[in-house]
């Protein structure tokens, strides 16, 4: 592979003076300055993409008497994001972020990871399906200087995951500073469909970030209490790691396997000239037919899978449209409290993507593509509820009491919370009782969207899903079978994926027995 990942050295040209523009202004005044040509308007945009998209090396591991073994070491290093600037950062194999590990359903895997940064950390394969003790959570802690060498089946569909740090109260910190990699799942299924599959060229991992810098260029992860609340939102975005990127498109069709990978931003995505294009995957695997739509919602630690079609002649933009926090975006409305405390994501121009002159032909996407098992409600053997809440009244400003809750608790390693008896169906209403909307992400199942606040998910929910964004004052149920790994003594985790709020407590435990 001719990208390099972690060395963007070369012609890296965003220029001294860009970040100084970014980031001289303070927050707020930065996005205008940087990221400004709002949603629609950003044709004169489109030239400031000077740097090739870095593609994450593929790791397909190393066959030890038929398990696939990858080596994985934590480390720190320097990476280049902006002209001959060395921004202090952290990596997996390399300075920023990790390779993209390929593993196939039905194989075995051992991960061997060492931890190499000065510090505890641990390391979580979120959306997989595996035994707790396996799961990288935060009482899977790996020491300095020591290897953590977690094994398990892979038991699930093809799909696009991935893994981060899990460190109790430093999951934000880690993950911004670049602990973080994709995981693609291959199966009988993807080998057969109709879609692109050739890694970097026409099947590309698309890992979407926004990261604060300082004007000497470093990338420190200073949140300040606001950041706790609302959540850590940069002023720079990169997809890759690559800041103001580009991809060439050799071929008509192009499938980008898109992860957020922020701490705390809701994407709006879209491409600035509006084409329509087909999102094929959610969070855990195909959906049973091609969702032709024109624009993607995804929270922190969602995924989907989607297929544009680069013809047309002209370079186009994937971009992310400018948010508030209080805003419910599913349902377009907007949040009182959300437009009184400010914040939210600025607007983002994440990859140009420009076609070459003759495309390659891409097969039609097949209008069927999976089978989904969908799990019945009369099935559930029990209905539980969590609420998601943020106190934010003087005495949370001051430090006090329990800032970010589920069920009124914040997160207590000693503290199981729920019980769930393995083989059971069940039905989790998950509330949200602030102002800010929430990702709920839970550890070890591909769960299934019934409805919000009683109305059936629109057709790009309608998949296997592990993270799934609750608006203000919604009501999201869903339903999920437990099956395959009982352990009374080690517990998954659930909690909202914005990193911050994870961090400050809102997560719980539960064991499946
Ligand atoms: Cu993406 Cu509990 O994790
Ligand atoms: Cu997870
Ligand atoms: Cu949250």
């Amino acid at each position: 592979m001719s990208h390099q990942f972690h060395q963007i050295s070369a012609p890296c040209l965003i220029t001294r003076r860009s970040l100084l523009r970014a980031t001289a202004l303070g927050s707020t005044a930065a996005f205008a300055a940087v990221m400004l040509p709002s949603f629609g308007s950003r044709a004169q945009s489109a030239g400031n993409h000077i740097n090739p998209l870095a593609i994450p090396p593929q790791n397909e591991g190393r066959s030890d008497n038929g398990t696939m073994v990858f080596d994985l070491e934590l480390q720190r290093g320097t990476s280049t994001f902006f002209d001959q600037i060395k921004t202090p950062t952290l990596g997996i194999n390399g300075s920023f972020l990790g390779p993209t590990l390929r593993m196939r359903a039905g194989n075995k895997v051992r991960l061997n990871v060492k931890n190499s940064i000065g510090g505890t950390s641990t390391l979580h394969w979120h959306g997989m399906h595996l035994p707790a003790k396996m799961d990288g959570g935060p009482h899977q802690t790996i020491d300095h200087g020591t290897t953590w060498s977690p094994e398990f089946g892979v038991k699930q569909k093809a799909a696009t995951v991935w893994y981060h740090s899990h460190q109790l109260h430093g999951t934000a910190s880690q993950v911004w500073q670049g602990l973080a990699g994709m995981i693609i799942i291959d199966d009988e299924e993807s080998d057969t469909l109709h879609l692109p599959r050739d890694d970097g060229v026409d099947d590309v991992p698309i890992v979407l970030q926004d990261r604060r810098f300082s004007l000497d260029g470093r990338m420190d992860y200073e949140a300040s209490r606001h950041d706790t609340m609302l959540g850590m939102i940069g002023n720079i975005s990169m997809t890759n790691g690559t800041v103001a990127p580009y991809f060439e498109a050799k071929s008509r069709l192009i499938r980008l396997r898109i992860l957020n990978g922020s701490n705390a931003s809701i994407y709006n995505l879209g491409f600035n000239d509006d084409r329509s294009f087909l999102q094929v995957a959610s969070d855990g695997g195909f959906l049973e037919a091609p969702f032709k739509t024109n624009h993607l919602v995804l929270a922190p630690g969602e995924r989907a899978e989607i297929v544009v079609d680069a013809g047309g002649g002209n370079n186009f933009m994937l971009s992310s449209r400018a948010s508030s926090p209080g805003m419910g975006m599913m349902r377009g409305g907007r949040g009182m409290m959300g437009g009184m405390m400010g914040g939210g994501s600025p607007a983002f121009d994440f990859l140009e993507i420009r076609p070459a002159q003759t495309l390659n032909e891409s097969a039609e996407v097949p209008s069927k593509l999976a089978d989904i098992d969908w799990i019945q409600p009369q099935t559930a053997a029990k209905t539980r509820q969590f609420v998601m809440n943020m106190t934010m009244g003087p005495m949370m400003m001051m430090g006090f009491g329990n800032s970010h809750t589920i069920n009124d608790k914040a997160m207590k390693m000693s503290r199981v919370d729920e019980v769930v008896k393995l083989g059971d169906t069940e039905i989790w209403e998950i509330g949200n009782n602030s102002p800010l909307p929430h990702p709920f992400h839970i550890h070890n199942v591909q769960f299934q969207i019934l409805n919000r606040n009683g109305h059936a998910p629109h057709a790009g929910e309608r998949g296997r899903k592990d993270t799934v964004l609750v608006n203000p004052g919604e009501i999201v149920r869903i339903i999920a079978k437990f099956e395959d790994y009982a352990d009374s003594d080690k517990p998954f985790m659930y909690h909202c994926h914005i990193l911050e709020h994870e961090d400050a407590g809102m997560m719980g435990q539960f064991t499946v027995v």
